[in-house]
């Protein structure tokens, strides 16, 4: 595995590799990896002859008084990781060579990132597209993987790549969790012993909400209330951001689940936030 930190380096070997035939996956990461970021990654290798992995905390993403500085890193074994599973380059740029210092472009796709986690994070989303797109480029993936549970974030990247005929193909993958439900995330490691002892109650919320949907419910008022109830008695720590029940890829806020419909939510535990999903009908 060669770790690469020049955006021209890595666009360099890219193209030989594309002018010798090969196809690309890039597995786009902020690294601090678990259980979740090395399924994306041993699905990659499946899929092309090249694996590229990027590990970069995105300052693009992280709005004012967010936690950019305390994002968890450890590149070391973040590359040992990338390299086990057989990752042909570990690019790790440094913010300075992705944003020029007057940069000046972004991507949005304001429609679907206003809604659920875009409400309390406005420039989000901005910040992923815009440094998703750049990757893209550079690596001139073919195919790009990414998690089910930043559900929002692969709804837009399927859009952006859709409006702008990129010739990426995405594939996400499941959430992977704890044994106890929890959804794997980098910022797990904020909680708290008391707090990781009742994080995995949010899944149990939106267990109950895909149980109740399934048993014929199709309020979607009702099943976010039942949902809300549970935590009072069962998250206690736990601080709402949102709780919504939208459209699968639309991400359009839903009165009934009498179609597809998937319940979204963003919880706050002590210096943590959350998220999580359920499509509440299979
Ligand atoms: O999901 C993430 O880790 C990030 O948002 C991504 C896609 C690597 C862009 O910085």
């Amino acid at each position: 595995m060669q770790i690469l930190t020049n955006p021209q380096n890595l666009m360099e070997l890219c193209r030989q590799w594309h002018a010798a035939g090969d196809d690309i996956a890039l597995v786009p990461t902020m690294g601090y990896y678990h259980a979740g970021h090395e399924d994306l990654m041993r699905h990659a290798r499946t899929l092309a002859h090249r694996m590229v992995v990027s590990l970069f905390v995105n300052p693009a993403q992280f709005g004012p008084g967010e936690d950019l500085e305390a994002y968890p890193r450890d590149p070391e074994r973040d590359s040992a990781i990338a390299a086990s599973l057989g990752a042909d380059i570990l690019f790790m740029p440094e913010p300075g060579s992705m944003y020029a210092q007057d940069h000046a472009t972004w991507v949005e796709v304001p429609d679907l990132a206003k809604g659920l986690c875009g409400q309390s994070r406005p420039v989000h989303f901005r910040g992923v597209c815009t440094v998703v797109l750049k990757l893209f480029m550079l690596s001139q993936a073919n195919i790009a993987v990414f998690g089910q549970k930043d559900w929002q974030q692969q709804a837009i990247i399927r859009c952006m790549v859709r409006d702008l005929n990129l010739p990426v193909r995405i594939e996400t993958r499941p959430t992977v969790r704890e044994a106890d439900g929890l959804a794997l995330s980098s910022r797990n490691v904020y909680l708290t012993p008391e707090e990781r002892a009742q994080a995995p109650q949010i899944r149990q919320g939106l267990l109950r909400a895909q149980e109740l949907a399934q048993a014929g419910e199709h309020r979607a008022g009702v099943i976010r209330d039942s949902v809300l109830a549970w935590w009072a008695q069962h998250l206690p720590l736990g601080r709402l951001d949102y709780l919504s029940i939208v459209h699968p890829e639309t991400l359009a806020p839903l009165d009934t689940t009498d179609g597809s419909a998937l319940m979204a939510c963003a919880v706050r535990m002590g210096k943590a936030r959350l998220i999580d999903n359920i499509l509440l009908r299979p």
